[in-house]
């Protein structure tokens, strides 16, 4: 059965800077989803923040990672496994965001980390995204392949874990060429099941919940839930605003 609560996922990236502020917007992330029903919440800190979550308890609070490695242990240096992740109490994986796409991760090497990710019973956030358009409708094929390299091997009774996050490419960050449209999320969305359909079946099509991520605020986030019908939100920047996010969260939990 498809989830209907809207998950609502923080991306800091490399941000913030020190414990201190990662504890102080991490607590008032959770104060707001304490009063929240119907939203599912997720803050993926970069990795030495994970602590956070055993000192500032709160179950409706969820945690994630931003990448992992796909090997279980041994020398790699500057690496992380799953089963750390996991015993930070991590639920979720940012796995294939283009700004490690951008660092030489692979659609193969993603597929590794989706395949090891749902091996430790971990939801992998799957990123896919084209870094540009074009109206020959090459950028289509791109996403395409994205989602068959990255899900070879998931099985059937494996999907149910994988949520895929939408974020074009061009649409992200500070240097974004402009916002996505809902519409434009919409389309995408659509597509995006026709493959997920076509590799398994429409049931895991309908289940599979597909999220929009890029220059996310508090002003565009119903309309991605509205008209875009996004089943959740990847935020990177204003997730760091603990007024702004509070703000996309409530209005995720009137829908
Ligand atoms: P921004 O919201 O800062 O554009 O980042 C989007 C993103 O990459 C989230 O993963």
């Amino acid at each position: 059965m498809k989830d209907t609560n809207k998950l609502i996922i923080a991306n800091w990236k490399m941000n913030p800077q020190t414990k201190k502020e990662a504890e102080v917007i991490f607590n008032k992330i959770s104060i707001i989803v304490k009063s929240q029903k119907r939203v599912e919440v997720v803050v993926c800190p970069p990795h030495p923040f994970l602590f956070i979550k055993d000192k500032i308890k709160n179950i409706k609070l969820h945690l994630g990672g931003q990448d992992v490695f796909f090997e279980k242990e041994g020398s790699y240096t500057g690496e992380v496994s799953t089963s750390m992740l996991k015993n930070f109490g991590v639920e979720y994986i940012i796995v294939g965001h283009s700004e490690r796409r951008a660092q030489g991760d692979s659609n193969q090497t993603i597929n590794k980390k989706i395949l090891a990710t749902i091996k430790a019973s971990i939801n992998p956030i799957f990123c896919i995204g084209e870094q540009k358009r074009d109206n020959n409708g090459f950028y289509l094929s791109f996403i395409k392949e994205q989602i068959h390299s990255g899900l070879y091997g998931v099985t059937k009774s494996q999907m149910g874990k994988i949520v895929i996050a939408y974020e074009p490419v061009w649409a992200i960050g500070s240097n974004a060429i402009r916002e996505a449209t809902p519409v434009e999320f919409m389309e995408m969305k659509i597509f995006i099941k026709k493959i997920i359909a076509d590799m398994y079946d429409i049931k895991i099509a309908n289940d599979i919940r597909i999220i929009y991520g890029g220059s996310v605020n508090p002003l565009n986030a119903s309309s991605f839930l509205k008209e875009g019908e996004a089943d959740g939100l990847l935020v990177g920047r204003d997730s760091l605003n603990s007024k702004k996010f509070g703000s996309i969260i409530s209005l995720a939990a009137t829908l």
